[in-house]
């Protein structure tokens, strides 16, 4: 009898993650025999988790905050994307060696095109967040040919070498960086066709909101890559202002699909998935 596929997340913590819903019906939609587990790990038994995984033959892992970027070192090979986004988030296995992939990028831009129906291609875009789902975003939205790309983040910095690296990727993207409460900034916001939120502001109760967000209207497309039962404040907002929203349900699902390619070869049953999900909500 052919051993089930063993695959598995990686995090910590890890106890609210969507990704074994999501692969466990994907797989039984292919009638392929599947376990996936949740494993928490801790920071510093990165190294020793990933030595298991290679030992114990597990077929593939995902990876998720705060190891996206500390376990790039301990893999065998990190393919293009994922080095210049700077974050891994799918392990393959690939004749025994382990090779890193980053879906994040394919997940946010196949949700954009799929479920907003807006193709970025042309688009002024502005981005709050330089972290890792940021990064991702950016680097795709560069690699898919937004015009340009305005980011926006509390440590300036991080935004800048975001800026640099997303035009190496594709030098006809003119990106810049807006700080708050800046002229910049409003006039970012308010000539964008999209507005996207890859912070973790937002996520709960915390009252926080992204600057310049005042200025969103009814020609926006305003994304949130925070998932949860209820609209995010920022996309209840853009409601309110008429625009369209898209919320992160999508990205994860998407980015989940690509994840599945890459471990089986085959087509992630996107709806299936996604009614799974919010029944879990
Ligand atoms: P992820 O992998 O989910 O992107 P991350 O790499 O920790 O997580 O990035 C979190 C993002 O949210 C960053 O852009 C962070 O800003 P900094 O780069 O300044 O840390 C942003 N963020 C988190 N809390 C924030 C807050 N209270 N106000 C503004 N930005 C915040």
């Amino acid at each position: 009898m052919e051993k089930p596929l063993a695959l598995g997340i990686i995090g910590h913590p890890i106890g609210h993650t969507l990704s074994p819903i999501m692969h466990t019906v994907a797989a039984a939609y292919h009638g392929i025999e599947l376990s996936y587990s949740a494993y928490d790990v801790k920071p510093e038994n990165l190294s020793r988790a990933i030595d298991g995984i290679y030992t114990l033959s597990i077929d593939g892992i995902n990876v998720t905050v705060p190891h996206k970027m500390a376990v790039m070192e301990f893999l065998d090979h990190v393919d293009d994307e994922a080095k210049i986004i700077g974050a891994v988030n799918t392990i393959t296995r690939e004749k025994g060696k382990l090779v890193g992939h980053n879906t994040d990028a394919y997940g946010f831009i196949t949700s954009l095109k799929e479920n907003a129906g807006v193709d970025p291609k042309g688009k002024w875009t502005v981005v709050y967040g330089a972290g890792g789902a940021a990064r991702a975003i950016v680097i795709g939205l560069a690699m898919a040919g937004a015009e340009r790309i305005t980011i926006v983040n509390r440590t300036e910095s991080k935004a800048v070498r975001l800026a640099v690296d997303a035009v190496q990727v594709a030098p006809d993207t003119t990106t810049q960086v807006a700080g708050a409460d800046t002229n910049k900034l409003f006039e970012s916001v308010s000539t964008a066709d999209i507005i996207i939120n890859a912070t973790s502001v937002g996520m709960g109760a915390g009252g926080e909101s992204l600057p310049g967000v005042e200025r969103i209207n009814e020609n926006h497309l305003v994304a949130d890559i925070v998932y949860s039962s209820s609209k995010t404040e920022l996309l209840k907002q853009a409601e309110k202002a008429g625009a369209r929203t898209l919320d992160g349900l999508w990205m994860l699902i998407h980015q989940g699909a690509a994840a599945f390619r890459l471990w089986t070869g085959k087509s992630f049953p996107v709806d299936q998935v996604r009614e799974a999900l919010v029944s879990k909500f």
